[in-house]
């Protein structure tokens, strides 16, 4: 077969040259050109080493297509300007021969392309919530606000829609409502992919890197797991990766370093997931580069069957007092509340060597949730935010099927910004609460239903949701239950599809169904009913309700409960229907805004 290896086939300026039946050479010229590579999603990965005048530059993986292609994603050439570039593409399909190689549908549909067309061509794009241009996207990590702009960078694959090569990627926004993206800022290399970390402003010049300079700390994820930095002199566009990484290394898997200038301690706090060991390490460093273990938190304490990710501290003061109190948030997968990915928290006091966690009226360390959905995962907050602020955002998904939901051109959108808060809950224990950041409230354009006073009995009352936009909408909602035993809210489409929140003032909680929301057979852990406890002060009950194309977040009694859950309905919900059940209920306000942004997600 050696002849039909020998005979090249040309798309455009590129050259086929099949080496052996799963080892092919793509030849092509560095240009000012992208090259556009042909993806099936359900095709292994091909290791691709991309050879520059011969010398090996970088690794990445795709699943080049091998009968048909589902789309499409874009390899930049303009680094290679003028030289021989050779994409070595090791398959993983284990060919018999050069011949079956030479029909994967891969080769024939690569082409040379001058721009990367990223217009929205999926129903289920959130038109109002962070996505990433194309690709898949996981934790959004490494935030940080600086002259008026929200940098928000995120786990992303360039090169596929499922989990593979870890780069941060890099959006910004002025107002958390309209994103802006950016180049890549941070690429794999030598030492591994990049992981999930932080990033923050250092003013003092601490590290020697310049006064001002933004220094990303994040996991280099290589045959091990260690820590490095990158310096940007750009306000974040672009970063350097420090020459001497990695900064910390351990003897078991740990990731995800979240660090903050400590004005109590006057240096760097830094707390890393003690990943399988079910705990997070806290460490200290005056310059970012050498790093002293102080102590480890959370061994026996709250949900312990999951792996602890992606940490994050901070001090907060607490509603309606002088007092302060720290937060720990320890992002933990699988042992959710509700299965798979959940976001635990520790309220406590931190004297900059140890978090000492609160208990409760029983002596004990509760187990505490910031999300009762099942699709908030990885949430870290901004370094640096105006204002006081703890301003937040998470990956609105969950591990247990984030790569088999139905779109393909993109993979996974971020929660909406909120604002992290604390209270004191009826129980005398300490509570985060999360309501949308006020920004948002830039998004309402219609007022479409406004109700005051109405009572609703069993058989409840139909609103109808907007029309514009795929229904997208907020509906803001109080209900006083009076002496019903439940209320229910229940959304429903054309397709006879539907979401039921039930709330019960007697157990004082709050329950989403979403068994017959759409498309829910993608993954036996997609259809769910997730629960919340409302934490209210009376029976009854406000809501904040977001409705994107294919997310739910609810934000009860001013944030003290959240709840985020993906849909997928065939149709956009088009009603909603209040009922009640064991006596009548009154609405006592009923809002529902159509939202419009000028938002590239169309
Ligand atoms: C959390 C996580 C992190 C890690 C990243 C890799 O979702 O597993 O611990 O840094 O994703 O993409």
């Amino acid at each position: 077969m050696a002849a039909a290896a020998a005979m090249p086939c040309f798309a455009d300026d590129i050259r086929i040259e099949h080496l052996s039946p799963n080892h092919t050479f793509v030849r092509v010229k560095g240009d000012d050109k992208l090259m556009i590579l042909p993806i099936q999603e359900s095709i292994e990965d091909a290791k691709i080493n991309v050879l520059v005048n011969g010398k090996l530059e970088r690794t990445f993986f795709a699943r080049l297509a091998k009968s048909k292609t589902d789309y499409t994603v874009p390899f930049d050439l303009s680094p290679y300007k003028g030289k021989d570039v050779i994409l070595d593409v090791v398959s993983t399909q284990g060919r018999a021969s050069v011949r079956e190689a030479q029909d994967d549908a891969c080769w024939s549909e690569m082409t040379l392309s001058d721009n990367f067309d990223t217009t929205n061509r999926e129903k289920y794009r959130p038109l109002y919530h962070h996505t990433p241009s194309y690709g898949w996207m996981n934790d959004p990590n490494g935030m940080f606000y600086k002259d008026g702009v929200w940098h928000l960078y995120y786990q992303w694959n360039p090169y596929g829609s499922k989990w593979q090569n870890m780069t941060w990627g890099h959006s910004s926004s002025k107002d958390l409502v309209n994103w802006e993206h950016h180049p890549a800022a941070i690429l794999p290399n030598g030492i591994g992919t990049v992981f999930s970390g932080s990033s923050a402003i250092d003013r003092e010049n601490s590290t020697g890197f310049g006064e001002n300079s933004v220094v990303a700390m994040y996991t280099s994820a290589g045959d091990s797991q260690t820590q490095s930095l990158a310096v940007s002199h750009d306000n974040g566009e672009t970063f350097e990766i420090y020459p001497a990484n990695p900064v910390l290394t351990l003897d078991s898997e740990a990731r995800d370093p979240n660090m903050f200038w400590n004005p109590q301690t006057k240096e760097w706090t830094m707390v890393l997931a003690h990943a399988l060991d079910h705990e997070m390490l806290i460490f200290s460093s005056p310059d970012m580069k050498s790093w002293t273990l102080q102590s480890a938190f959370g061994k026996g304490l709250g949900a312990q069957k999951g792996v602890w990710e992606c940490p994050d501290l901070f001090q907060l003061p607490v509603e309606g007092s002088d007092e302060k109190k720290w937060v720990l948030i320890c992002n933990i997968n699988p042992d959710g509340p509700f299965g798979g990915s959940g976001i635990q928290y520790f309220t406590g006091d931190f004297d900059g060597k140890f978090f000492t966690p609160d208990t409760d009226s029983n002596g004990k360390v509760a187990t505490k949730w910031l999300d009762f959905g099942k699709d908030n995962y990885a949430l870290v907050s901004w370094s640096d935010a105006p204002e006081g602020r703890r301003t937040a955002i998470g990956w609105m998904s969950n591990w247990q099927y984030a790569a088999d939901v139905p779109t393909m051109q993109y993979r996974s959108a971020n929660t909406l910004p909120l604002e992290v808060t604390l209270f004191k809950g009826t129980d005398g224990d300490y509570y985060a609460s999360t309501v949308p950041s006020p920004e948002l409230t830039k998004l309402r354009d219609k007022l479409i239903v406004n109700t005051r006073k109405t009572g609703v009995g069993t058989k409840g009352k139909n609103f109808s949701l907007p029309t514009a936009n795929d229904g997208v909408c907020e509906i803001e909602l109080t209900i006083d239950p009076k002496k019903a035993k439940s209320v229910n809210l229940t959304l429903s489409n054309a397709d006879g599809e539907e979401v039921v929140m039930t709330y019960n003032p007697a157990e004082a909680t709050f329950s989403f169904n979403r068994k017959k929301s759409g498309i829910v057979d993608f993954s036996k852990d997609f259809p769910a009913t997730t629960v919340a406890p409302t934490f209210g002060t009376s029976r009854k009950l406000t809501l904040r309700i977001f409705i994107d194309r294919s997310s739910i977040e609810i934000f009860g009694n001013d944030g003290r409960f959240a709840m985020t859950n993906l849909v997928f309905p065939n149709s956009p919900y088009s009603h909603l229907s209040v009922s009640s059940a064991g006596g009548n209920a009154e609405i006592s306000n009923l809002k529902i805004y159509s939202i419009a942004t000028d938002s590239s997600n169309k």
